[in-house]
């Protein structure tokens, strides 16, 4: 919460991935996707950050290197003001107990040779929690409870369950080494919209009942005003906008942010019909050859003078909630929304770069 050090943050994180050269006669050329290429953020313990943005943004390999599935190539992550690239190989696993994920796909994430038992008892083997074969078996059926499934199935496969069960099959492992953050990316995209409202509940449920701190990543921002305290809206590998989730999506501030705010459709037909939907040109360019300047300027309806010569920093914006920056974690206004700190990267805000 405001006041407190950050559960996790990142500085100056990038991910790149090396790749193989698609031309013809230039194999052995290798170039570079940015899939994050300079994104500073924090998590503050016990918050849901959500995280949105168009597909290929680079949402998915954030998280994944905020809990360190994936090594950073240059920047840092520290969890609980420790820097993780400090740590020896057995400390590093030790922490990452302290850390999950709930991934999109639950069947493409869970063994479909093992059962349920046995996936969700992974993580108390490998951290060597629950020892002995009754406690385990005592604690995997805890487990199926705390997330809604009988335990009486723990003997069952995946294919035996439906989407939401197996969602909860995949929740109940995240949890099993009692994290304290949890990455849920895209955990309701899959599943079918009658079951959506039921599996994100559960995940409010355990937020509150564990002290969780969630990374939420999610294509909806509407879901994500709901269950977010902040928004952080991510473009061609950079966060463009963070804030918190009323003011970034009810008063968005960077041109992309206001693109993805007006696709969102209106909870009434008469505001639905009132929509003024932003409709983007053009692709999305590639990350491993990002534009000069502002990465959105080749697709920006705003687009001016300094766009392709400078590229634009956070800063704060709007009104009193710019007055808690990033920094302002620690900060004392008296003012939750300012210490929450609405922050846009763009040039219609002032020229720096
Ligand atoms: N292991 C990898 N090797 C090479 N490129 C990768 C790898 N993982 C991701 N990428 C690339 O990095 C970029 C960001 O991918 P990422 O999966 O993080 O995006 P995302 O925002 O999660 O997308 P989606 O919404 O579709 O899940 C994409 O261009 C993707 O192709
Ligand atoms: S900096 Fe320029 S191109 Fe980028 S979002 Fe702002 S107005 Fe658009
Ligand atoms: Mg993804």
């Amino acid at each position: 919460m405001a006041g407190e050090p950050p559960l996790v943050r990142a500085s100056g994180l990038h991910v790149h991935f090396p790749m193989r050269s698609q031309m013809p006669f230039r194999r052995s050329v290798t170039e570079v996707v940015r899939a994050v290429d300079g994104v500073d953020l924090h998590v503050r313990r016990g918050e849901t950050l959500g995280l949105v943005g168009e597909s290929g943004c680079g949402k998915s390999t954030l998280g994944q290197a905020l809990v360190r599935l994936i090594d950073p190539s240059a920047g840092t992550v520290e969890f609980d003001g420790v820097d993780t690239a400090t740590l020896s190989a057995s400390a590093l696993r030790s922490l990452r107990r302290r850390m999950a994920v709930i991934f999109q796909d639950p069947f493409a994430s869970l063994d479909p040779r093992r059962t349920v038992g046995d996936t969700i008892g992974e993580p108390l083997a490998i951290h060597g929690l629950h020892r002995g074969r009754r406690r385990r078996r005592a604690r995997i059926g805890e487990l199926m409870e705390v997330v809604g499934l009988d335990p009486d199935h723990r003997g069952r496969y995946p294919h035996e369950f439906s989407g939401g069960q197996r969602q909860r099959v995949g929740i109940a492992r995240a949890l099993a080494g009692e994290p304290e953050f949890v990455v849920c990316d895209e955990p309701i995209a899959s599943l079918d919209v009658s079951v959506q409202a039921q599996v994100m509940n559960l995940l409010v449920r355990l937020q509150r009942d564990f002290g969780l701190t969630y990374l939420f990543v999610s294509h909806d921002l509407a879901a994500v005003r709901q269950v977010a305290d902040r928004v952080a809206v991510m473009y061609l590998g950079r966060i463009v906008e963070i804030g918190a989730a009323p003011s970034v999506v009810d008063d968005p501030q960077h041109p992309y942010t206001e693109a993805l705010v007006s696709a969102v459709p209106a909870p009434s037909p008469r505001k639905e019909r009132a929509r003024d939907r932003i409709v983007l040109g053009g692709d999305i360019p590639s990350p491993a050859a990002p534009p000069s300047g502002c990465r959105f300027r080749t697709r920006c309806p705003k687009v001016f003078d300094p766009c392709p010569h400078y590229d634009p920093v956070l800063q704060p914006v709007g009104g009193d909630d710019a007055l808690g920056g990033d920094d302002a974690v620690g900060g004392d206004t008296g003012d939750a929304d300012a210490a929450q700190g609405h922050q846009a990267a763009c040039h219609l805000h002032g020229v720096r770069g």
